[in-house]
């Protein structure tokens, strides 16, 4: 039987190459749209089934609740859940000093980057237990590492991925019993929206690693924190 995998934040950058990737591989695809499905709609085509798209924003549990039902409606199980929806409001280095901490910025990159992730595996959770492979891999990043950082700045985005970190961790602990492996991977600097056009790496490139770390055997007790070729990185 085909596997079957949950892409959140597909509608462009990772998100979209890792669709491809995984449709590419043999998956059955739900992919989670936040704004725009324009680029997802070019796949269809060609994949059929294979795809569906699933209105998501990670940031809002009713939206969450809702793809459960809209996948539930489609299968009974999931066998992978790529956290991958993310936003890094690239105006945002402000100094200590200049730092507007009434501004929503700080809260919305946490509901998204960090508590979006763990809304998604918690409502997905009856649909990843049934599932065979029972991975959940958490798009993080090298920024979220407190032993390599020498940033000044960047507060909301590289707390918010420390905290995904530190999220994976929990998780590895509560679900390794229950036959479940957790993963957060740093994609690479990559050229998408987010990581702008001096960025060395495609994103297809990255999604490619990633897709490859998904298809390995992993064991509970595996490192969890590893780039998207499997290089570790330090917490
Ligand atoms: N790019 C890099 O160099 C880099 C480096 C390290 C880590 N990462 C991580 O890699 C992941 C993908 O980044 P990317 O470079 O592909 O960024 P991107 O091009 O900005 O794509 C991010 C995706 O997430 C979606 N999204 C934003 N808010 C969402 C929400 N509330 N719910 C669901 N989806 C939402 C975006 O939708 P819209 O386009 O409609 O806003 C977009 O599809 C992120 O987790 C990011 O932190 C990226």
């Amino acid at each position: 039987m085909k596997q079957e995998v949950l892409v959140t934040g597909a509608d462009a950058g990772l998100g979209l190459s890792l669709v491809k990737r995984f449709l590419h591989g043999g998956y059955t695809v739900f992919a989670g749209v936040y704004r725009s499905k324009d680029a997802l709609l070019t796949l269809e085509g060609d994949y059929g089934d294979s795809l569906t798209l699933i209105p998501l924003d990670v940031a809002d549990l009713e939206s969450v609740r809702a793809a459960v039902r809209r996948v539930g409606e489609r299968t009974g199980a999931l066998d992978i859940v790529v956290n991958n929806a993310g936003i890094h409001l690239r105006n945002s280095k402000p100094s200590l000093e200049q730092l507007d901490l009434a501004d929503q910025h700080l809260q919305q990159t946490m509901e998204v980057n960090a508590f979006g992730p763990l809304r998604v595996v918690q409502q997905f959770l009856p649909l990843l237990e049934k599932g065979q492979q029972k991975l959940v891999l958490n798009i993080s990043s090298e920024a979220g590492s407190i032993s390599d950082c020498r940033r000044e700045n960047q507060f909301a985005y590289c707390m918010s991925k420390a905290a995904l970190d530190m999220q994976s961790k929990i998780l590895q602990n509560y679900l390794g019993p229950r036959g479940f492996k957790v993963l957060a991977v740093h994609p690479g600097w990559m050229r998408t929206n987010m990581g702008g056009l001096e960025a060395p790496l495609i994103p297809a490139e990255s999604a490619d690693g990633i897709f490859q770390l998904a298809a390995r055997k992993w064991n509970a007790d595996d490192p969890i924190y590893m780039d998207y070729r499997g290089e570790l990185l330090p917490w």
